[in-house]
């Protein structure tokens, strides 16, 4: 809940769940998209603006001469009381002044294309008031690249048309398009505009906007320019008395006819939902479906722990972030305008890992997509749009970690839902229309394409970049016009990343235990013989005395070793190196660990690398241009952060893990708010680090892997609950302290109540495992009939 709408930065929240989304700050900020922001983008956002999060649901309340808006913006007028709540799905404002309180309530219902507006205005006084209220929000051309640069055609196309409470934004339906958007009012209207013009006045702005502030609305229809969408509402009530209405945000597609009389829409489908939504409860109604929806999806997993952060932080916030990632991948936050960047194919891999157990069917559909961009050779398309799903190459290609988290995601979804036959799916290669092959085939040309693509000494060679964007190695780029990641590479190059070995080795194990599962025991040893080569160039060519080096650039010289004067040790490499099994038997993986807290761990987390480069440095590309201690350049990546988390748990130190969790968990940033800035209930792509002008801030707060991987750390990693082939695995590395935990999971439909104990104030080792009063031997509780309820007692303790 939030108390002030003057936070540090908007904080934002999202509503939708299947097709439909919006974008909703504290302020009511944001917009509303159909499936992708790019080209179904149905209102407007003005990104890169001051203030920030302009424009957004905005409501005007007229009492007397005063104006004012329940989110505050735009008028900004001050407000006798103002709550934000964000929940899960949904955002409620609550604002009142001078005796009239408003709450407007935003969601989206699920299975609907529909965006809802619930208002409630009620008189808190014991006089009569009479209200006027005017409703506003701008209307988007629908690609949203082109509303916002193509202004010499977009501000002659903008049509409209009107009737009843319902505004229809028809631009374009004449011609190309089967689908318009609907705003309307379930209540009577005294009013409306659909002209930016008329409504605000060419020389005013949303906060003195002319209609609100003269008390009536001119009928204005627009004809070209900015179409948007206002209603006028007359409001008069008595003591203590409320209304309750409802404002509808809709996208209709594929009305039948599509015309009902010439050059008018087809406004059945409009009206008909205005209809229902008009009917007694039936907002209401479409309330309580969103609240079933989250509350059975976030069954999945309830936890309560001693660290009142991670128990807030798993059980509700980071699995509700980790269904974000899943929906928008990176295309559409505060950050990322939902024109630059599509469904990700290394991110969305990993943002899976984090939401397979609460939505396995949509996970498996976005791994046969991204799956669907993979190329013959292996590589693969860095990105798809997501309303036709085709890769493209905008922001880059030849990222050479992309194909190896396929291995990852598809390995993670056979063993929560224990359903193989994903891999006998037939998904064509995106070089070859027509082609059909078995999801297996993916995973194996994905193998087989670092195996193939391995430099001199052995090691994987890394392209364009791997997992660190900005870690360009050959393409030498000093034209400041060019961007690092699609520039050509220098032809012969061969820069190596020791990253993608440590990937490597972890896909290897991946791919071999899914044969071993599926009864492919030569398969197997083939992965096993593969990695034991790429574990022997690791050893023998990374190890740099006191931590792995990060990779080789073009001309051979070691990246991050103790003979570079920037850049000496890096992040990656140690945590993929020690999760792909690298440095067990001697030694190195301990020693790489406390070089990281040596180096690079900081109060506000585990930073990139150190020292911070302070000069730009062509030979290794973009992460040389940030000022030191932001971004790649010795920022804090809360991603690769996580992974180091996992690394200590591996090691079997608890208390190193909590601690390095908690120092990026956005729960536990509330006490230093004003320093960090962005929500503190979602994890942050970043955080300055010290080498920074301002240590501590958060930037690029929700669409991250920081979400998927945070969830693993504490679910996976520090409480130890592992979904395996057989069954749920139970290897728990917590900090000694902990007298005890417990968990709820869902697991392929049935129930594990997992109690855990610690009476020997250990880390770990399992001394005991009953499941329903039986003791096993094993740490794996087998898998129970789908809707079984089952009873996990462990007991941790030395010796076990
Ligand atoms: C961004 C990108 C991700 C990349 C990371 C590190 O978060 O979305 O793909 O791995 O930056 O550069
Ligand atoms: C990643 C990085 C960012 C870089 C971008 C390039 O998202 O985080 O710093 O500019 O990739 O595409």
């Amino acid at each position: 809940m939030i108390t002030r709408p003057d936070t540090p930065l908007p904080w934002l929240n999202y509503l939708g769940q299947d097709d439909l989304f919006g974008l909703c700050t504290n302020t009511g900020g944001g917009y509303t998209f159909w499936r992708d922001a790019r080209l179904r983008r149905l209102t407007r956002y003005r990104y890169n603006d001051a203030p920030y999060d302009p424009v957004g649901r905005y409501l005007y309340v007229r009492d007397g001469t005063s104006v004012w808006n329940p989110g505050w913006r735009p008028t900004k007028v001050a407000l006798d009381r103002y709550e934000c709540r964000h929940g899960l799905g949904y955002t409620r404002l609550t604002a009142a002044k001078d005796g009239v309180e408003v709450q407007l309530l935003f969601f989206v219902p699920p299975g609907e294309d529909v965006e809802l507006w619930r208002a409630t205005v009620r008189n808190e006084t014991d006089r009569v008031k009479e209200l006027t209220l005017f409703s506003y929000l701008e209307l988007c051309f629908y690609e949203a690249l082109n509303d916002m640069t193509n202004f010499q055609r977009t501000y002659s196309i903008g049509e409209v048309e009107v009737e009843g409470g319902g505004i229809y934004h028809t631009t374009e339906y004449r011609e190309r398009r089967d689908h318009y958007t609907l705003f309307g009012c379930t209540r009577e209207i005294a009013g409306f505009d659909t002209s930016r013009d008329e409504f605000v006045g060419v020389h005013n702005g949303l906060h003195d906007a002319a209609v609100p502030f003269t008390g009536a609305a001119r009928g204005s229809v627009a004809h070209g320019w900015n179409p948007i969408a206002s209603h006028q509402l007359e409001l008069r009530l008595g003591p203590e008395e409320e209304e309750t209405f409802a404002f509808v945000l809709a996208y209709v597609h594929g009305a039948e006819p599509k015309f009902e009389r010439s050059g008018a829409a087809n406004k059945e489908p409009g009206r008909a939902l205005l209809a229902r939504y008009g009917r007694d409860g039936a907002v209401d109604e479409a309330f309580e479906a969103l609240r079933a929806y989250w509350d059975g999806l976030l069954s999945a997993l309830h936890v309560d722990c001693p660290d009142r952060h991670g128990t807030r932080m798993l059980s509700t916030w980071n699995q509700y972030q980790c269904v974000a990632t899943l929906n928008l991948s990176r295309s559409a936050s505060l950050y990322e305008t939902g024109i630059g960047r599509g469904i990700g194919f290394r991110d969305s891999n990993q943002d899976i890992l984090g939401v397979v157990h609460l939505a396995p069917e949509r996970t498996r559909a976005r791994i046969l997509d991204l799956a669907a961009t993979q190329l013959s050779d292996g590589r693969c398309f860095h990105q798809y749009q997501p309303l036709t799903k085709l890769g493209n190459s905008a922001i880059g290609s030849d990222f050479n970690d992309d194909p190896l988290w396929l291995v990852l995601s598809t390995c993670a979804y056979v063993k929560e839902t224990g359903d193989s036959s994903i891999l006998d799916e037939r998904v064509g290669y995106s070089d070859r229309p027509g082609s059909a092959e078995p999801l297996l085939h993916h995973l194996e040309t994905s193998v087989g394409f670092t195996v193939g693509h391995r430099g001199d000494r052995g090691l994987p060679l890394i392209g364009h970049a791997d997992w660190n964007d900005c870690l360009n190695l050959n393409c030498f780029s000093t034209d400041p016009d060019e961007s690092f990641q699609t520039a050509g590479d220098v032809e012969g190059s061969r820069a190596e990343s020791v990253m993608i070995a440590g990937l490597f080795l972890y896909a290897c194990r991946e791919l071999a235990g899914l044969y071993r599962h599926l009864g492919r025991p030569d398969d197997a040893e083939r992965l096993d013989r593969a990695r034991a080569g790429m574990l022997a160039a690791v050893e023998e060519q990374a190890w740099d005395g006191e931590w792995y080096v990060r990779a080789f650039d073009a001309r051979g010289a070691a990246v991050g070793s103790r003979s570079c004067e920037e850049g000496s040790i890096f992040v990656e490499s140690q945590a993929w190196c020690i999760l792909g099994g690298a440095g067990r038997e001697n030694g190195r993986a301990v020693r790489a660990l406390e070089s990281v807290h040596e180096h690079l761990f900081t109060e506000h987390g585990v930073v990139l690398h150190q020292p911070a480069f302070t000069r730009y440095d062509p030979a290794l590309g973009e992460i040389t241009s940030y000022p030191p201690g932001y971004k790649e350049n010795a920022g804090v990546f809360c991603h690769a952060a996580t992974w180091i988390i996992l690394a200590w748990c591996l090691l079997g130190e608890g208390d190193r893990a909590l601690e390095y969790y908690l120092t990026t968990c956005p729960s536990a940033q509330e006490e230093r708010i004003e320093t960090y800035r962005s929500e503190p209930y979602v994890f942050a792509q970043m955080i300055a680090g010290p080498d920074a002008a301002t240590p501590g801030e958060a930037r690029n707060s929700w669409l991250t892997g920081t979400a998927a991987w945070s969830f693993l750390a504490l679910a996976e990693g520090i409480l130890g609950i592992r979904p395996d082939y057989e069954g749920l695995r139970i290897d728990p590395c917590i900090p000694c302290g902990w007298a005890g935990y417990s968990v709820t999971r869902r697991f392929r439909g049935a129930t594990y109540e997992i109690a855990v104990s610690n009476p020997e104030g250990v880390c770990g080792g399992v001394r005991s495992l009953r499941v329903d009063g039986r003791e096993l031997d094993a740490k794996v509780v087998p898998a129970a009939r789908s809707g079984e309820q089952v009873r996990v007692e462990v007991v941790l303790g030395r010796g076990g």
